[in-house]
C-alpha cells in the first residue's frame, strides 16, 4: 500500500468509529510510524510503505478507533512547545493549561521565585514554568508514585539546570518550606459526573487525576487551605478549575483572605483558571 491508500484506510476506519479528527489522526499515526513529518509524507503520497509498517499502522488505528488518546498510544504529548513523556498513569497535558503557564510567565518573568506544583502529573506545568523562569526553582508533588517518576524523567530531559525536585506526597501532608507561588491543576470533576465524560477520557485517563469528590471541590479545598499556611506573604495561588466552579471557588478563596487578581478564560470564554494573592 502507498501512503495515500494507508491514510485513507485509517481515516475511514476512524471516521466510522466516530473520531472527529479522523484524517488528521490517521496522518499523525503514519508520521509517527515512519518517523517523518506529516508535511513530508503529504508531498510524497505515492511512496510505498513496507508490509511491517502497514500492519503496525493498522494495529494503532484499531487502538485509536476504541478512543484511546494518541498521547497514550505514543506515550508523548506536546506541551509548551516541548515533548513530554506521558503514560496511562498521568493526565494528558491540555492546551488550556498552557494558558495558565503563559500568564504566570508574564507575571514572574525575570524574577527568582520558589514554586510548588500540586498534583504535578507529567510535570508539565512546573517544567513549562521553569523553562522560562530560569532563575527560579520548584517542587512538584503528586500522590501517584508512577507520575512522579515520569515527571522526573521529563525534567531530566527538558530542564538542563535541574532546578526542580519531585516528591510523592499529598498536599494535606507536605512540609517542604514556604513558596512564592503555588500552582495546581487538581482533580475537579464531581464523582457523579465522571460517567458523562468522553469515552477517550473516561476509559483511559487516571480516575485519581479527574475525581474531585462529591462536589468536585475536595482537592481544590485542600490546596487552598494548605496554601494559606505555606505561601509567603503576598504569595500567589494559581488554580485550574472547572468553568462552573468559578463562583464557589472564589467564595472559598475570599474567605481564606485571597484576592483574585487574574481570571483566565479559554477561547470559548470558559473560565479555566483563577490566580489569587494571599492578603495577610
Ligand atoms: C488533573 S491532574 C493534573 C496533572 C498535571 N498537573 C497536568 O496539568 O497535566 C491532577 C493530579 O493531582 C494528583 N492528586 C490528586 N489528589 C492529590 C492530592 N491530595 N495531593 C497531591 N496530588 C494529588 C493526581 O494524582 C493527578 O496526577
Amino acid at each position: 500500500m502507498n501512503a495515500l491508500e494507508l491514510i485513507n484506510y485509517g481515516s475511514n476506519e476512524l471516521r466510522k468509529a466516530g473520531i472527529s479528527s479522523s484524517s488528521l489522526d490517521s496522518e499523525i499515526i503514519l508520521s509517527k510510524i515512519l518517523k517523518k513529518e506529516r508535511e513530508k509524507i503529504l508531498i510524497n503520497l505515492k511512496q510505498e510503505i513496507d508490509q511491517i509498517k502497514v500492519s503496525i499502522f493498522k494495529k494503532l488505528v484499531k487502538r485509536r478507533s476504541f478512543k484511546e488518546p494518541l498521547a497514550y498510544i505514543f506515550k508523548e504529548k506536546e506541551f509548551w512547545n516541548k515533548l513530554f513523556e506521558v503514560s496511562k498513569d498521568t493526565l494528558v497535558p491540555r492546551p488550556e493549561t498552557e494558558l495558565m503557564v503563559e500568564r504566570l510567565v508574564k507575571i514572574y518573568k525575570g524574577k527568582k521565585i520558589r514554586i510548588l506544583d500540586v498534583g504535578t502529573g507529567s510535570g508539565c506545568i512546573l517544567i513549562g514554568l521553569l523553562t522560562e523562569l530560569k532563575h527560579s526553582n520548584g517542587i512538584g508533588i503528586d500522590i501517584s508514585n508512577k507520575t512522579v517518576s515520569i515527571a522526573k524523567k521529563n525534567a531530566n530531559k527538558l530542564l538542563p539546570n535541574k532546578n526542580v525536585k519531585f516528591f510523592i506526597n499529598k498536599i494535606e501532608a507536605i512540609n517542604l518550606g514556604i513558596f512564592d507561588l503555588i500552582v495546581s491543576n487538581p482533580p475537579y470533576i464531581k464523582s457523579s459526573l465522571l460517567v458523562n465524560l468522553d469515552k477517550g477520557i473516561k476509559l483511559y485517563e487516571p480516575k485519581i487525576a479527574l475525581d474531585g469528590g462529591n462536589d468536585g471541590l475536595d482537592v481544590i479545598k485542600k490546596v487552598i487551605y494548605k496554601s494559606v499556611e505555606i505561601l509567603k506573604i503576598s504569595g500567589m495561588l494559581a488554580l485550574e478549575i472547572g468553568n462552573e466552579q468559578q463562583f464557589e471557588v472564589s467564595k472559598i478563596l475570599t474567605k481564606k483572605n485571597f484576592r483574585i487578581e487574574h481570571i483566565i478564560r479559554d477561547y470559548r470564554e470558559n473560565t479555566r483558571c483563577l490566580i489569587s494573592r494571599l492578603t495577610r
